[in-house]
This record gives structure tokens, C-alpha cells and sequence, in this order.
């Protein structure tokens, strides 16, 4: 789409309650030149950030690339530099080893008065909250020192302390985590280093009042391969899935690694304690969810054959061996791209609305093949007592991950709206859709018009007030 600016007072069908101020921001990749090897992945692509700003009733949208040191060179070379996801051996002989070679094309988050736009192979790139001109690499004021940032950093909510972490913490070859937590004025509070049983990838984490779990995906390193020029991450089917439990008052020497069969971690959607014992709930895939990173014999799943349902794991800390336990299935249905209410992060909840795939539901003579980012089920599942309720758009349509904004302070858990862009497959445009929590079945309170298509994106966040 290659589209930068900003289109003012976009075009809404229905109401938007005027208790909505803020901002949705989300990134989406969107290769700026066409790929240098003549293929790439989805998640290779630079990254583009999206700002709906929302006041009053008006929606506001401005959309700029991420100025990093890549988008930059490409610029000033009109073409593609840079070759396979993460290796830097199939870069075109100009890119430097200094370059700095991150998409920030995975999440955009706020810190302090800064958005920072993630990839998870190197440091943050700061933006301007509101013009989304970009700052430059940053460090965090020199407080972060590993040499990679995860894309799923989180806020505590208990003491609004900002909750990050790094793998390969000292480089792609390196076994070493990071942990830190800055305050609600920035600053560091700790900073824990441990190291994984082998060179980890670790997308996303989760905490609770005194735990960090960190589930490594059982994708393999392989620096032959890919010193060779093909891919460096390789799927492993037989390496378990490792869960690494760290006490977050500790210095990282109590690292447990607790074992589930081979399978693929999905996001975390929410983790808790109870009893001694840590549950931690996430979409479990039955096979490879990355299926364009094959094992070493070319093997590789279609992504339609993946299952992967909504799963509760338990880790008891009182026992002595390290097998970790499914004890519950939330979902028939394969989910990912979940929200929770903010509030409940790290604690016991009851509500969590994730996006689902029913393939029945689709028209693709209409639409084109199965693609793996395909979900067309926006849905609210009752933790609870297992129920789930649901909207889907239209048989041609899929959907991206939503973000949930709390209807006032005091609302009880979940209670809100939902926001998410809808992909119109058919006629190759996109809108953004608001949903009211207590009807969801109903389907949008409000459509939102995008003036041009909104590629599929990653992930992105709602912030409260920030409009103008
Ligand atoms: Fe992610």
C-alpha cells in the first residue's frame, strides 16, 4: 500500500459513543520496495503505524512508515536491500553489520510521553505519540542494555510498573533473558538475567503477582543454514515446548523449565496463581502455526491443518518434576489475537475476547485460498463456565486483532466496547468496526470508513486520552 498521511474527520456509519477518547494505534508490515529475493515472508515486511484518533464522536487517522535505519537505505536505494527474515547473510553487500536491521513492524506501544514501535530482534524505535514522526533507536535513557526488545511488553496493573524482557539477550546466537521493570515514571526497577537450556524464541510472556513465564516456541536456530543462505529458524518436532518460570523477587538462578509435547505457544492470553500453582492460558497448536519455517526435512504443515485451540497449562511449583499439565480446552474453535480486560492481567478473570476461524463460514471461491492470518469469528469467551458468544462479518470478509476500551473507570470486568478492522476481501478495502461488549452478537454500534485499504496488521493497542 506504501500510504503516509493524514485524512482528516474519516466517514462513520451509526454512532460513536462520546465517552471514546483516545487513540487506536496498530502496525501493520508493507514491504516499501518489492522483496530483494524475489519472495519474503508476511513478517518481514517495514513497518507502517496507524493512528485512529478518536474525540467527540470524530475519528481522525494518521498513518506513517516507521523511519528506521532499513526504510531509510531502501529509500535512498530505491530498492531492496535486505534478503531473509532475520539473516543478516542474505543482506545485499551495501547494508552495513552496524545497520540496525529491525521492521518495527510487530507492536506499537506506549512508554512514558513516546510510542515505540517493536520488532523483537533489536531495540525499540520511538515515535511522536501524536504526529507518529519517528525519534530515532531507543534505549530507554540507557537503562535498557540488552541488545533486543521483545513486541509484547506489558503494564502491571496493580503498580502501573512497564513489564519488558529481551531473548538472545546478547545476540541472535545468545541463550540469555532479560528482564526489566521501569516504573510509572520510567525509571528501572530491576533487572533480572538468566539463561535458556538452548538459543530460545520467545515471542511473547506473561507474569503474575510473583512469577515471569516465558513459553519457547520449539523453533530451532540454525546458524549453518543460514550462513549458507537459507533460513536460520527451523521448526523441531521433536523438541518439547519449554516454559521458563522465574520468581520476579529473584536473580534469575531459580529458573524452572517446565515441559509440554510438541506443539506451538500462541500468545499468552492471561496468566494467574492459585493454590501454589501458576495457570497460564494461551492458544496451544497441535502443529507448526509458522508453517513457511519447515523442520529441517522440508516438513510443514498446510495452515488449514493446524488446530489450536484455547488451552488452560498449569505449572505446580510444588512438585519436582518439570512436566506442565493442560487442565482445561476453552475452545473447539482455533482462536488467537485475544484482549483482556487490562485490569485482570496477572490475576484470576473470568472474560477474554479472542478472534476465531470457523472455516464454514467463508465463501472462497470469493475470496482466495486459506491464509494463515484468516479469522472471521470476533468472539467473547466466558472463562468461567466455558460459553462463548460471537459476531462474524461477512462470508467474504477476516478480521484483525481488536483491542478492548473500557466503558468508565468503575465498569465491571470486560464491560466496554471492542474496536477492530474488518479486511473487505472481496472489494479490497477495510473498515473499522466498534462493538458495545454487552451485545456483541449484535454485531458494530459503528463503522468507521478507512479512506484506502488497511493491510493486515499485527498487533496494536487502545490508549485512553490520547486524541490530538
Ligand atoms: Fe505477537
Amino acid at each position: 500500500m506504501r500510504i503516509e498521511g493524514k485524512v482528516i474527520n474519516l466517514e462513520v456509519q451509526g454512532t460513536i459513543p462520546a465517552e471514546i477518547n483516545g487513540a487506536f494505534v496498530r502496525v501493520q508490515p508493507d514491504p516499501l520496495y518489492p522483496p530483494m529475493l524475489g519472495n519474503d515472508i508476511f513478517f518481514n515486511g517495514d513497518g507502517v503505524v496507524s493512528s485512529f484518533q478518536f474525540s467527540n464522536g470524530h475519528v481522525d487517522l494518521v498513518q506513517r512508515y516507521v523511519e528506521t535505519d532499513r526504510v531509510k537505505l531502501q529509500r535512498n536505494a530505491k530498492r531492496s536491500l535486505f534478503g531473509l527474515y532475520r539473516n543478516p547473510y542474505t543482506n545485499d553487500a551495501s547494508v552495513s553489520q552496524e545497520t540496525v536491521y529491525s521492521t518495527a513492524n510487530t507492536n506499537v506501544v506506549q512508554f512514558q510521553n513516546k510510542l515505540l514501535a517493536l520488532k523483537e530482534d533489536n531495540l525499540p524505535y520511538a515515535m511522536d505519540p501524536v504526529t507518529l514522526e519517528t525519534l530515532g533507536v531507543d534505549d530507554l535513557d540507557g537503562q535498557f542494555t540488552a541488545r533486543t526488545f521483545t513486541a509484547h511488553p506489558k503494564v502491571d496493573p496493580e503498580t502501573n510498573n512497564f513489564l519488558t524482557y529481551s531473548y538472545r539477550a546478547k545476540g541472535e546466537q545468545s541463550k540469555d533473558i532479560a528482564f526489566y521493570e521501569f516504573n510509572d515514571k520510567g525509571e528501572k526497577v530491576k533487572e533480572i538475567w538468566f539463561e535458556a537450556p538452548l538459543i530460545p524464541f520467545i515471542h511473547d510472556f506473561c507474569f503474575t503477582d510473583n512469577y515471569l513465564i516465558f513459553p519457547v516456541i520449539p523453533t530451532d536456530h540454525n546458524q549453518s543454514n543460514g550462513e549458507a543462505g537459507g533460513a536460520i529458524f527451523q521448526w523441531n518436532y521433536e523438541r518439547d515446548i519449554l516454559f521458563g518460570v522465574v520468581k520476579r523477587d529473584g536473580d534469575g538462578s531459580d529458573a524452572r523449565w517446565f515441559r509440554l509435547p510438541n506443539g506451538f505457544p500462541g500468545h499468552v492470553q492471561n496468566t494467574f496463581e492459585k493454590d501454589g500453582k501458576i495457570y497460564c492460558d494461551l492458544s496451544l497448536g497441535d502443529d507448526n502455526v509458522f508453517s513457511w519455517w519447515p523442520d529441517k526435512h522440508g516438513r510443514a504443515p498446510s495452515p488449514d491443518e493446524v488446530h489450536a485451540p484455547l488451552q488452560r497449562v498449569e505449572f505446580d511449583l510444588s512438585s519436582h518434576d518439570d512436566k506442565a499439565t493442560v487442565t482445561d480446552v476453552f475452545t473447539d474453535l482455533s482462536v488467537e489475537f485475544y484482549k483482556v480486560d487490562d485490569r485482570f492481567l496477572g490475576k484470576p478473570y473470568r472474560y477474554a475476547y479472542p478472534i476465531a476461524t470457523d472455516v464454514s463460514l467463508w465463501d472462497f471461491d470469493q475470496m482466495g485460498p486459506p491464509h494463515p492470518f484468516f479469522f472471521n469469528m470476533l468472539c467473547k469467551v466466558d472463562m468461567e463456565n466455558k460459553s462463548l458468544t460471537y459476531w462474524s462479518p461477512g462470508p467474504t470478509d477476516s478480521l484483525q486483532e481488536p483491542v478492548f476500551i473500557l466503558r468508565s473507570d468503575d465498569a465491571p470486568e470486560g464491560d466496554g466496547y471492542i474496536l477492530l478492522v474488518v479486511n473487505r476481501l472481496k472489494t479490497n478495502s477495510s473498515d473499522l468496526v466498534l462493538l458495545d461488549t454487552a451485545n456483541l452478537s449484535n454485531g458494530p454500534i459503528a463503522t468507521i470508513k478507512c479512506p484506502f485499504r488497511m493491510r493486515q496488521g499485527l498487533h496494536g493497542n487502545w490508549i485512553n486520552g490520547l486524541n490530538q
